[in-house]
């Protein structure tokens, strides 16, 4: 069956729909099928030569990778380089400091431009900033912003010392930023009083002040940037400890000379849930990091940075605005724009609205956002002119095809590519993805590796396979994966260096993640194979809720699964059985104030969507917890296998209690 579209083609099989690119697209497009051929020629001369094209390097390397300590690479391990340099600084030499870096809007309308020259000027002072506080070379520091301007500034001025951010999430609670501090034995957290969420102020100072007074710390200061209330009349202040960002800064010198870092030099940690309660602290170096981050957001987003809008919806807490708002896009010397709030404040169609208004060209997101915008309909974004979109990108889960036939055609105009984008944390950069203007697109697969990876689906055995379902592996180093995890050593290996630690020219990485190679050799990715949940394309491990769960006086026991929820690709399903002694207060008041008990111990994006309160939980004889029962049971399906349980009929009286409180 074909389609009439001309650029279209459908197989047989469902959902097998192919997008060529169009001949204008190609004929523009940055990439080009020569990036396959040299990746396939000479792997590592290959991301060399990209690093020499896209890098400046204060001192050239010699050496292109080092994998003799192995799982722990080293790229360009004798050269020497400044990130910040590289995002900031070499642009304005190069007469591009009029360019507009930062298009900022907060969510209450209020606007700031940063050109280059003027970013540059931001960072070398702010950079100054830091060292007057005492933070040297290799000091971690803890960034809780919201998506303003002074976010990329605070990166860029750590980096530009050669120390090491550790971003954590604003919407994290108090408790959770406390426990990453600690763990990185951070020196200064910088923060905001407050952001605008929603139309109202949301606290972010009172949270690490809440964090700090958790008995001793390594933190020394808090820089506190003002957003939310311009008196600060609000704030808890501790003298000789808290310092207003705008009254330091004023006061520090304007010039500052950006020195060469070891390629291996780290660059940030950022926390990411695995699958124990403990956060594991995924630590990044830089020459390499900095050569994925560039190469991928050049080719994959067909960047023409004289003339394209960029937006990557992601704030900064996460990996994607790490590497696609903050270096990719800044050492390719992007435009961008920022945006500090809500999708759907004051109105639904603010997303729409500001893609009209400042002409955006390249929109990069997530598939829950865009399920959001299926269910509340098409009308929304046709009162906005999209017409400026000319490539869009997805990216954090699995997206479906109706999802991504409904953003090319609604969103793209009918027009434009979708790349769908596979990466992670660990990965530093993007894995798997079309090249637009090169690669024909399919609806629902990530499709193929970008050139210089290699990936292959292995079975249970780790042998790769032709096609079928199995498990995703990286098969080489590349440029950008992590270096560790953060004093854990161990773990490093043990998490991802372990399962196919016998390949034949291993240690193959193991991502967690299922995946289906299918006729064409294309990558559709399944979701995960551990106890890590993707919830709105955030990362949630079932027994770091669990641990938060059992944390409250009225749980005994807990079991979290991860159910399929039609907008969050995942929700955060739980059950808990309740101490006797708690029994009659919770058949009264309900289990409800537990799932805001979660949302205050580790942030609102673990908020559990339902709490089942159960009398037993479904066990094997061994004591483990089989959620995939549960899971059964959240999602409204027949009961799997229960023939491993200890006892057989205790998932008919869960299913029972479960009914019955629905
Ligand atoms: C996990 C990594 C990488 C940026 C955001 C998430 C899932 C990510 C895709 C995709 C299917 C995807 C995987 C992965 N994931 N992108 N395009 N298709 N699944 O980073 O929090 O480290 O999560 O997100 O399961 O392992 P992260």
């Amino acid at each position: 069956m074909t389609d009439t579209r001309e650029s279209s083609t459908r197989d047989n099989a469902a959902h097998s729909e192919r997008f060529a690119p169009s001949a204008e697209f190609a004929a523009g497009a940055v990439a080009s099928r020569d990036l396959y051929d040299a990746a396939e020629a000479d792997r590592l001369e290959f991301w060399a030569d990209q690093s020499r094209q896209l890098i400046h390097w204060h001192k050239p390397f010699t050496e292109v990778l080092d994998w003799s300590g192995a799982p722990v690479a080293r790229w360009f391990g004798d050269g020497e380089l400044n990130v910040a340099y590289n995002c900031l600084d070499r642009h304005v030499l190069a007469g591009n400091g009029d360019r507009v870096a930062l298009h900022w809007e907060g969510e209450p309308g209020d606007t700031r431009t940063l050109t280059y020259a003027e970013l540059t000027a931001e960072v070398k002072r702010a950079a100054n900033l830091l060292t007057s506080l005492g933070i040297r070379h290799g000091d971690r520091v803890a960034i809780y912003l919201p998506m303003i301007p002074e976010a990329v500034i605070a990166m860029l001025a750590v980096a530009r010392i050669g120390a090491v951010h550790s971003v954590v999430f604003g919407g994290f609670s108090a408790e959770s930023l406390r426990a990453r501090i600690d763990d990185a034995q951070a020196k200064l957290v910088i923060t905001a009083d407050g952001s605008w969420r929603k139309g109202k102020v949301s606290p972010l100072k009172p949270a690490v002040d809440a964090a700090l007074e958790r008995g001793e710390t390594t933190v020394e200061h808090l820089l506190v940037v003002r957003r939310a209330w311009p008196d600060g009349e609000k704030l808890n202040w501790v003298q000789g400890r808290d310092l207003w960002w705008d009254e330091e800064i004023a006061q520090v010198d304007a010039d500052h000379v950006a020195r060469g870092f070891e390629a291996e030099n780290p660059l940030f940690i950022l926390y990411t849930s695995g699958t124990t309660g403990k956060p594991k602290g995924i630590l990044h170096t830089s020459g390499g990091y900095l050569t994925q981050a560039a190469f991928t957001h050049r080719n994959v987003f067909d960047l023409h940075p004289e003339s394209d809008v960029y937006w990557c919806t992601a704030d900064v807490g996460w990996i994607t605005g790490h590497s696609y708002v903050v270096y990719g896009p800044l050492a390719n010397g992007a435009t961008q724009l920022l945006y500090e709030g809500t999708p759907d404040a004051p109105g639904p169609g603010r997303w729409w609205e500001l893609i009209e208004k400042y002409g955006v060209t390249i929109l990069y997101t997530a598939p829950t956002a865009i399920r959001s915008f299926m269910k509340a309909g098409r009308d929304i974004p046709e009162r906005s002119d999209l017409s400026s979109l000319r490539l869009l990108g997805s990216v954090g889960e699995p997206i479906n095809p109706e999802a991504w036939l409904w953003y090319r055609s609604v969103i793209g105009g009918d027009s434009t590519p979708v790349v769908d984008t596979w990466w992670q944390t660990e990965t530093g950069g993007i894995m798997i993805s079309a090249l637009p203007g090169v690669t024909e697109t399919k609806p629902g697969a990530a499709q193929v590796p970008l050139p210089g990876i290699s990936v292959e689906v292995v079975d249970d055995a780790g042998e790769p396979i032709e096609h079928g379902d199995g498990l995703l592996a990286v098969t080489k180093p590349w440029p950008g994966m992590l270096r560790g995890i953060w004093g854990d050593p161990e773990r490093y290996v043990e998490t991802y260096w372990s399962r196919f630690a016998d390949a034949p020219d291993g240690p193959w990485y193991f991502a967690g993640d299922g995946a289906r190679k299918d006729e064409d050799g294309d990558i559709w990715l399944l979701g995960r194979v551990d106890d890590v949940m993707n919830v709105s394309g955030h990362r949630l491990s079932t027994a770091e809720i669990e641990s938060a769960l059992v944390a409250h006086p009225w749980v005994a026991e807990a079991a979290v699964v991860g159910a399929s929820d039609e907008t969050t690709g995942q929700a955060v399903v739980a059950f808990v059985i309740i101490r006797a002694r708690h029994r009659e207060t919770v058949s009264a008041e309900g289990a409800d104030s537990l799932r805001g008990h979660v949302a205050e111990q580790i942030g609102a994006i673990a908020r559990p969507r339902q709490v089942f309160v159960v009398d037993e939980l479904p066990k094997t004889r061994s004591g483990k917890i089989m959620r995939r029962l549960l899971r059964d049971l959240a999602e409204g399906r027949e009961i799997g296998d229960t023939t491993t349980l200890a006892d057989t009929t205790v998932m008919q009286i869960i299913t029972d209690e479960v009914n019955d409180s629905r």
